[in-house]
C-alpha cells in the first residue's frame, strides 16, 4: 500500500468515506467531484438505514461507470476518538479486495488532523500478511494499492508530517511481526543477530554488538548460557545502540528472545507447542522499536538488549535442581527449566546498567499466568516506580495498546528469594500469582545505579506480553499471528515525551 496526502479535490478510483452513525446522506464537505448517481446511492443506503455506520462496519457500493465507494462506520460523532478512526482505517484495509481496484481516495467530513492520521495509521498497520513461505504464482504480479488522503490546503503540511512519522513507526511494527511469525527452524539466535547486524548497516547512527556463546560464557552470563546450552543453535546477546555519542542517560529496552520454548527438561505438553515460536516476542518488540526510531530519524540515545536462546531438552541441557550464577553474581536455583525467560532476562537486566539508563523496560512473553489474568486484551505492567508505571500505561492508552498495572508486592519477592540453597529460585512456592512472582524475580536483577551496593535501584518496568504479542483476535490492527505490540507504545513514550 502506498499512502499519500493531497489537497486536490479529485476522487481517484474508489472513494473511501468514513461516516458517523445517524448520518442520512453524504456530508456536504465530501460531495465535491462526486457523480450524482454515486451520491444518490450513498444517500439511499444511509437514509434507509441499510448502512448504519456502526464502529468498524463497512459497505461497498458498486456504481458501474460512476466508480465504487467503501463506506466505513465511525460510530456516534460525539464519542468518536482517534482509536475509532484508527480502527475504521484498519477495517477498510481488511475489506479491500482486487475488485476495489488499485487507486482509492479517502474523504473526511471535518476530521481533525490527528484523527485523519490515525485513520491512515490503521490502514497501514492492517496492511500486512506473512506469506514468505507460500508458493507465489509467477504469472500474478503483486499490485500495489495507492491510497490518497484528501485534506484542505491548510492541513496538508501537518498531515504529511504526521503520516510520514506513522509510516516509519509502522515499519517497526511490521518488522516485529515478521520476526515473530518466522518459523523457528529459520529464526534462531544467530539468525536474529545476523539480521540485526545487517539492518544496522543502513543507518549511520546505529551500532549492533553481538555477544556470542563463547563470549557469554566468558562474561559470566550464566542465565543466558543455562537456557541456551542444550540447543545446537547457541545463545547470544544482541545489543543495539542508537546515537551512542549523545551525552546523558537514555532509555534501555531489554527483550526476551526465546526463539523456541520447548520447556527444556521440564518439557511442555505437545498441544499448541508450535505457538512457542512467538517466545521471542520481547526481542521483536525491541528490534521493531529500534526500526521505528531509526526510520523516523530519532536523534536521542536509546539502547536495546535482546537475550536470544532456544530452550531445548538435551543430554547437556540444564536440569531442574541445578544452581547457576549469572552476571549479577546472585545464585539461582532452577526448579523448572520452563521458567527460562526470567533467566535470560536476569543477565540482560544486569547488563543494562552499563549504559547508564534513564530507565529500563523489559518485554517478555513471560508467563501463561499473565494470559490467564488478562487474556489477549492487555499486557501485564509492573514497575518499581508508580509514576513511571503510569507513564507507560498512559503511553499505551494514547496509541490504543493496553498495558494493565499489576502489583509488585514484597510477599512475591520473598517467595522468589527463599530458596533453601541459593539466593533466588526461578519458581514460586505455589501456582498462584505466577505472573507476579515472575516480575518479583526479575526485580532481583535490576541493578542499582552504577552497580553501587547501597545505591538507588534504577527505574524499571516489566511488560509481560505473553497474551498480547500473538493470538489477539480483537486487535483490529492485525489479521492473525504476531501483533508487533508495544512498538508504538514505546515509540510514543520515547519520542513524544
Ligand atoms: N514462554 C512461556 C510463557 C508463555 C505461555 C508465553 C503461554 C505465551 C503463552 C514461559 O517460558 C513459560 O513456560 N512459563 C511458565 C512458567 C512456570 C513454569 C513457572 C508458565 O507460564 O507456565
Ligand atoms: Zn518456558
Ligand atoms: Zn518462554
Amino acid at each position: 500500500m502506498e499512502l499519500t496526502v493531497s489537497a486536490s479535490e479529485n476522487i481517484n478510483g474508489t472513494l473511501i468515506l468514513p461516516i458517523f452513525e445517524g448520518s442520512d446522506g453524504v456530508p456536504e464537505k465530501c460531495q465535491t467531484g462526486m457523480s450524482s448517481s454515486m451520491k444518490n446511492q450513498i444517500n439511499r443506503v444511509l437514509s434507509t438505514g441499510d448502512f448504519k455506520a456502526k464502529k468498524k462496519s463497512t459497505m461497498t457500493l458498486y456504481g458501474g461507470e460512476d466508480g465504487k465507494a467503501i463506506l466505513v462506520g465511525l460510530g456516534k460523532s460525539d464519542d468518536c476518538t482517534v482509536h475509532d478512526y484508527r480502527n475504521a482505517g484498519a477495517s477498510v484495509t481488511a475489506t479491500i479486495k482486487k475488485s476495489h481496484g488499485t487507486e482509492m481516495t479517502v474523504r473526511f467530513d471535518g476530521a481533525g488532523i490527528s484523527h485523519m492520521a490515525a485513520f491512515a495509521e490503521g490502514m497501514m498497520l492492517r496492511d500486512y500478511s506473512y506469506d514468505e513461505y507460500k508458493k507465489k504464482d509467477e504469472e500474478e504480479e503483486e499490485t500495489e494499492v495507492s491510497i490518497r488522503i484528501n485534506c484542505s490546503e491548510k492541513e496538508e503540511e501537518e498531515l504529511v508530517g504526521q503520516v510520514n512519522v506513522l509510516k516509519g513507526v509502522c515499519k517497526g511494527v511490521h518488522l516485529s511481526r515478521d520476526l515473530g511469525n518466522c518459523p523457528p527452524n529459520d529464526m534462531y539466535p544467530e539468525v536474529f543477530a545476523d539480521m540485526a547486524r545487517d539492518w544496522a548497516k543502513d543507518f549511520d547512527n546505529v551500532d549492533v554488538t553481538i555477544i556470542n556463546y563463547d563470549e557469554a560464557i566468558k562474561a559470566g552470563m550464566g542465565g543466558l548460557v543455562a537456557v541456551g546450552k542444550g540447543s545446537s543453535r547457541k545463545p547470544c546477546m544482541v545489543i543495539f545502540e542508537m546515537n551512542k555519542d549523545v551525552k546523558g542517560r537514555c532509555p534501555v529496552l531489554v527483550g526476551k528472545g526465546i526463539t523456541f520454548d520447548t520447556g527444556g527438561i521440564s518439557l511442555k505438553p505437545g498441544a499448541n507447542m508450535d505457538e512457542m515460536k512467538y517466545d521471542m516476542g520481547g526481542s521483536a518488540t525491541v528490534f521493531g522499536t529500534m526500526e521505528a526510531l531509526a526510520q523516523t530519524g530519532y536523534e536521542g540515545k536509546v539502547v536495546g538488549i535482546t537475550c536470544m536462546a532456544e530452550n531445548m531438552p538435551a543430554a547437556n541441557a540444564t536440569r531442574p535442581g541445578d544452581v547457576i550464577k549469572g552476571l549479577s553474581g546472585k545464585t539461582i536455583e532452577i526448579l523448572n527449566t520452563d521458567a527460562e525467560g526470567r533467566l535470560v532476562l536476569s543477565d540482560g537486566l544486569w547488563k543494562a546498567a552499563e549504559f547508564d539508563p534513564e530507565y529500563i523496560i523489559d518485554f517478555a512473553t513471560l508467563t501463561g499466568a499473565c494470559v490467564v489474568a488478562l487474556g489477549h486484551e492487555a499486557t501485564g505492567l509492573w514497575s518499581n516506580d508508580d509514576d513511571f508505571r503510569t507513564r507507560i500505561h498512559e503511553a499505551g492508552n494514547a496509541v490504543g495498546e493496553l498495558a494493565w498495572p499489576m502489583p509488585l508486592l514484597p510477599a512475591f519477592e520473598k517467595e522468589m528469594t527463599d530458596s533453601k540453597i541459593a539466593d533466588t529460585r526461578n519458581l514460586g512456592a505455589g501456582r498462584w500469582g505466577g505472573a507476579n512472582t515472575a516480575a518479583a524475580f526479575l526485580k532481583q536483577f535490576v541493578p542499582n545505579r552504577d552497580y553501587e551496593k547501597d545505591g538507588e535501584q534504577i527505574t524499571w518496568a516489566h511488560m509481560d506480553i505473553a497474551g498480547t504479542f500473538w493470538g489477539a483476535k480483537t486487535n483490529m490492527m492485525v489479521k492473525n499471528g504476531a501483533t508487533g505490540i508495544h512498538v508504538r507504545t514505546i515509540y510514543h513514550l520515547i519520542a513524544n515525551s
